[in-house]
């Protein structure tokens, strides 16, 4: 076979077969086929699409191209939870410890944030001595005695995509539905769960600007999962404005952990307990999504959520005191509060704006060796739907390097101010399944 050919015949609209797709995954995980005619080939993927076979196909050779996790000794059905990526996103802090509290094992494999997204492992770095590298058997071991472990994942998972990733980062092939697909597919299902709930997001902050962008991939990941017989469900979720108040690393791991003690915002609260009812039916925990729904509200209420978290910490080496006395996290040096210029309701409120601030604060990495700093970022005092008045509170910046004029300007430009009222959106607009 000849890799040349295989970018001739897809750029010519022609469907690849399994034998050529395997040949070429297998060919560039070795490293004999060339990053330039990966990316002539990644390019014509985009232009020209794969049919649901073909992505089927080239998830499964992904998936293959590493180790597979084999989750069999943990008892009961594994159901794992991926989130397409946002900004102020801690929702695995909150659903993981809920879900686990109900009696259904949480297995999870998280990543780190990179640009204006934030990461559940630098999150929880935030946490002093966490450990988030467990061994496979320590991972499972933790799992079978808490229920919950929240860890990274390891080097040996999915190679192939660390490299397309890497890849199509810079050769501007990220947007492309079937390959997003299949690059969070090929990992979860190496992750070993039985089940998958996707939280699939769209707006200012996410990957997909659209909602019927965002729903196309939510229906092609869950096309890919039931024909490798996985359960795959997808909420499709609103990623217009920030999930919850807070975005920075020690700031949302604060804010999760209000919410397991019943003070939390109602976006986010929502958006865990929609989930999380679909994740408790398909570990056929229950098979009703009003009693999933009370179960989960019943671990706020009797604490067993929280309770998890902090076990969970333990477990992995952390100093649970910041889980019980979360006014242990480090403060920044300066706390600015930016008052608003105008009087109305806010219409709009850039998710991604707000995302690259926090970076730029020290919250994210622009390169993927930067060092993070744990304290910084923003709290939002007004949302989408509520009204403002001129020099009243919008927001609060924390920072060590203090507020630029720049940065200010960035933050009152993501705020659209108007005089009509404005109707608070809904975080979740469908569960598709
Ligand atoms: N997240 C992934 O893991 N892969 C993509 O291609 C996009 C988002």
């Amino acid at each position: 076979m000849r890799i040349v050919d295989l970018i001739e015949k897809k750029k010519n609209g022609e469907t690849l077969s399994q034998e050529e797709i395997h040949y070429i995954i297998e060919e560039y995980t070795k490293g004999t086929l060339a990053d330039y005619q990966m990316s002539a080939l990644l390019m014509a993927i985009c232009f020209v699409g794969l049919n649901d076979e073909e992505t089927a196909i080239l998830t499964d050779a992904m998936m293959h191209s590493g180790d597979v996790i084999d989750l069999s000794s943990i008892h009961g059905i594994k159901v794992d939870k991926h989130s397409t990526g946002g900004v102020g996103d801690k929702t695995s802090l909150v659903l993981g410890p809920m879900v686990a509290a109900c009696g259904v094992p949480v297995a999870k494999m998280s990543g780190r944030g990179l640009g204006h997204t934030g990461g559940t492992l630098d999150k929880l770095e935030s946490i002093p001595n966490i450990d988030v590298y467990l061994t496979e058997e320590a991972f499972i071991n933790q799992v079978n005695n808490i229920g919950l472990a929240i860890i990274g994942q390891s080097a040996q998972l999915v190679p192939a995509d660390k490299k397309m990733y890497a890849l199509r980062d810079v050769t501007a092939t990220v947007p492309s539905i079937p390959l997003i697909a299949s690059s969070i597919m090929s990992k979860k299902l190496a992750a070993g769960s039985d089940a998958i709930l996707l939280d699939v997001k769209y707006g200012d902050g996410a990957f997909m600007k659209t909602k019927a962008d965002a729903k196309k991939l939510a229906e092609t990941m869950i096309t890919i999962g039931k024909s490798l017989n996985r359960d795959t469900r997808a909420t499709l979720s609103n990623m217009n404005q920030p999930l919850g108040n807070a975005i920075g690393n020690s700031l949302e791991v604060k804010e999760a952990i209000e919410t397991l003690n019943g003070h939390g915002p109602q976006d986010l609260l929502e958006l865990c307990l929609e989930a999380g009812s679909h994740m408790l039916v398909q570990a056929k925990r229950t098979n009703s999504l009003d009693k999933a729904r009370k179960m989960l509200e019943q671990t706020i209420t009797d604490q067993t959520a929280i309770k998890k978290l902090e076990d969970m910490v333990n477990a992995q080496g952390g100093d649970s005191s910041y889980i019980t006395n979360p006014s242990k996290f480090h403060l920044p040096k300066q706390i600015v509060k930016v008052k608003s210029r105008k009087t109305g309701y806010i219409k709009d409120l850039h998710a991604h704006t707000l995302g690259i601030v926090s970076m730029k604060l020290g919250g994210g990495r622009e390169k993927t060796e930067d060092k993070i700093d744990y304290s910084v970022g923003i709290i939002l005092h007004k949302k989408i739907g509520d009204y403002v008045e001129e020099g009243e509170h919008l927001l609060e910046v924390h920072t060590n390097t203090g507020l630029n004029e720049e940065l200010l300007n960035e933050i009152l430009a993501s705020y659209e101010i108007v005089e009509e009222k404005v109707k608070k959106p809904l975080i979740i607009d469908e569960v598709i399944f």
